[in-house]
């Protein structure tokens, strides 16, 4: 595994973090046990990943507790998430800072290195800002909480509108997770710049998601990308759009998302040993050749509207 330094945080983490969310969710999603979702995550710590992000609303964080149960805390870095708001609307601060604790507990730990709040949209930033940082800081005062990071909605907000203004208004956050994948790399020319301005440590998401693990999908995507005038009809296969990448799609997609996008940390997400393997592997290995890269930048250079999900 390789190694690089979490921005301002100064933490070491793993280049490949482990996603305990996604569609996957440790494979509870599929039905799997707590016990058995945290044997993927001490698969991971076995090929050398010491960096995992859950959450509250993936319901992971009991299955991550058992996972790195029986290794030294500090041995590990653990990022989880409470949003701003559920289903009743806003939440008030009292009551996130009683979820935070509920992190904790699950987690089985006395603090959290990265307390993200969770999937935060547009609207949502100013009430994220004026009355959940407060309780964040507090909690940090108070050794709970090791670091402030915040996460985009980037289903919804695929050109970032969010992130880039609380890098551009505000020095509050110490880490960032950001959408970024071979179908839409806009985050490098809109969020980077800003990141590098304030020295945030950033986790990438979605470097494989729906479109680009399932070829049906994938087809799908880019009828609109073309009916929507940001990608040239002409410019791909359509039967088979990124086979110029090879046959392990997935890996190709890991590959550019690590070495192209400048970001410290790729999540992956996985109910499978093996794909867990594989994907350490893909975000190890080197880049991939110059003609492919320039390949994916030319067909989708205009693409900011495109999650993958
Ligand atoms: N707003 C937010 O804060 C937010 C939003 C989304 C995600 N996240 C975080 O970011 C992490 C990464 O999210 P993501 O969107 O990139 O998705 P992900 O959770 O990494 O999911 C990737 C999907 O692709 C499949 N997959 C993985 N490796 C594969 C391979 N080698 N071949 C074929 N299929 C493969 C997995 O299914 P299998 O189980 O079959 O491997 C999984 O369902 C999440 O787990 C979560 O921790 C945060």
């Amino acid at each position: 595994m390789e190694f690089t330094t979490l921005g301002r945080t100064g933490l070491r983490v793993s280049r490949m973090g482990l996603g305990c969310g996604g569609h996957s969710r440790l494979g509870l999603s599929f039905g799997r046990t707590d016990e058995e979702a945290a044997d993927v995550v001490r698969a991971a710590l076995d090929v050398g990943v010491n960096f995992i992000d859950t959450a509250e609303n993936y319901r992971t964080e009991t299955a991550v507790g058992l996972g790195i149960g029986g290794v030294p805390r500090d041995s590990v870095v653990i990022s989880t998430k409470v949003a701003a708001a559920d289903a009743d609307g806003l939440v008030s601060a009292a009551d996130y800072r009683s979820r935070v604790e509920g992190c904790l507990t699950r987690l089985g730990t006395d603090y959290i290195d990265v307390m993200n709040v969770h999937g935060v949209t547009p609207d949502e930033y100013d009430w994220a800002r004026d009355e959940l940082v407060p309780v964040l800081l507090r909690m940090r005062e108070e050794g709970k909480v090791r670091s402030l990071g915040i996460t985009e909605q980037f289903i919804t907000d695929t050109s970032h509108v969010m992130l880039r203004r609380a890098l551009a208004e505000d020095d509050l956050w110490d880490v960032v997770m950001v959408g970024y994948s071979v179908l839409n790399f806009s985050a490098e020319r809109t969020v980077m710049p800003l990141v590098r301005e304030r020295g945030c440590g950033t986790q990438l998401m979605f470097a494989v998601r729906r479109a680009l693990s399932r070829p049906a999908a994938l087809i799908e995507l880019m009828e609109n990308l073309v009916a929507t005038g940001q990608v040239d009809s002409g410019s791909f296969d359509a039967a088979e759009p990124l086979k110029f990448m090879g046959v392990d799609m997935a890996g190709a997609a890991y590959r550019f998302a690590r070495h192209e996008s400048g970001m410290d940390v790729v999540l992956s997400g996985t109910s499978s040993l093996e794909h867990l393997k594989a994907n350490a592997a893909s975000i190890c290995a080197g880049p991939l050749s110059s003609d492919i890269v320039e390949r994916v930048r030319s067909i989708f250079a205009r693409v900011d509207s495109a999650s993958g999900n």
